[in-house]
């Protein structure tokens, strides 16, 4: 998680949303920590109980996940999913999502998950062509997020929402100076986005910036 909001206000934020985190997703975070020492590449506890309440409020059967990790956002969304609800985990990594799978067991949402190891592009390219995906979200390798947008606004269902993480990459992305390969790809589908017919968007400054992205 980078900080582009005060870091004053961290404590406040986190205090003032709800479900509080439970046991399984403190675990998990400390789990995290360990594997990964001092790794931001989890989201935070606000950011899981805002991707529960889009799942929920767009009344979400099928979830895809682009950037899996040791699972912090798929156990989130999965748990606001209806029990015949299904979310595709795309990753590349087994270390992670080993972690990943122990404890979506622990919570009871093993079974709505279908965790697919190999290089999101492909496995979104396999998915059918059809408009099915209610929601979907994307954190993974930020020089991806162009082609992650395309595939998975093809398949999105007229009102589905798509949310997109780090779309402000820590303010660099009004940076002139910078050219780096991630925050290229980021302006780049910022832009592509915002001049889509077929969505409205809205970049909203939530932790690193989130894009949300409902097709008409
Ligand atoms: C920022 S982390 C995801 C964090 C996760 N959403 C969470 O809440 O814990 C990014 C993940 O993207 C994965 N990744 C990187 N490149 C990828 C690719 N080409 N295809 C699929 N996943 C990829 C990494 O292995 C890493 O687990």
């Amino acid at each position: 998680m980078t900080h582009i909001v005060n870091p004053a206000l961290d404590d406040y934020l986190l205090a003032h949303c709800s479900p509080a985190e439970d046991e399984v997703l403190r675990d998990l975070a400390a789990e995290t920590q360990r594997a990964v020492p001092g790794t931001t590449m989890q989201i935070s506890q606000d950011e899981g109980v805002f991707l529960a309440m889009l799942v929920g409020l767009t009344r979400a059967r099928l979830v895809v996940e682009v950037g899996t990790f040791t699972g912090y956002s798929a156990l989130c969304m999965a748990r606001a999913l209806p029990a015949e609800g299904r979310l595709i985990a795309c990753d590349v990594s087994e270390e992670w999502t080993d972690i990943a799978r122990r404890y979506w067991e622990r919570a009871g949402v093993f079974e709505r998950i279908d965790l697919r190891i190999a290089p999101a592009a492909e496995t979104l390219r396999t998915l059918p062509a059809e408009e099915t995906v209610d929601f979907a979200f994307i954190d993974a390798d930020k020089s991806g997020y162009p082609v992650y947008y395309e595939e998975l606004v093809a398949r999105l269902r007229p009102g589905g929402l798509i949310a997109l993480d780090n779309t402000l990459q820590g303010g660099r992305v009004v940076d002139p100076a910078d050219h780096s390969e991630q925050v290229v790809a980021i302006r780049e589908v910022n832009d592509a986005i915002t001049a889509d017919p077929r969505v409205e968007s809205v970049l909203l400054p939530v932790r690193d910036g989130v894009t949300l992205v409902r097709k008409r």
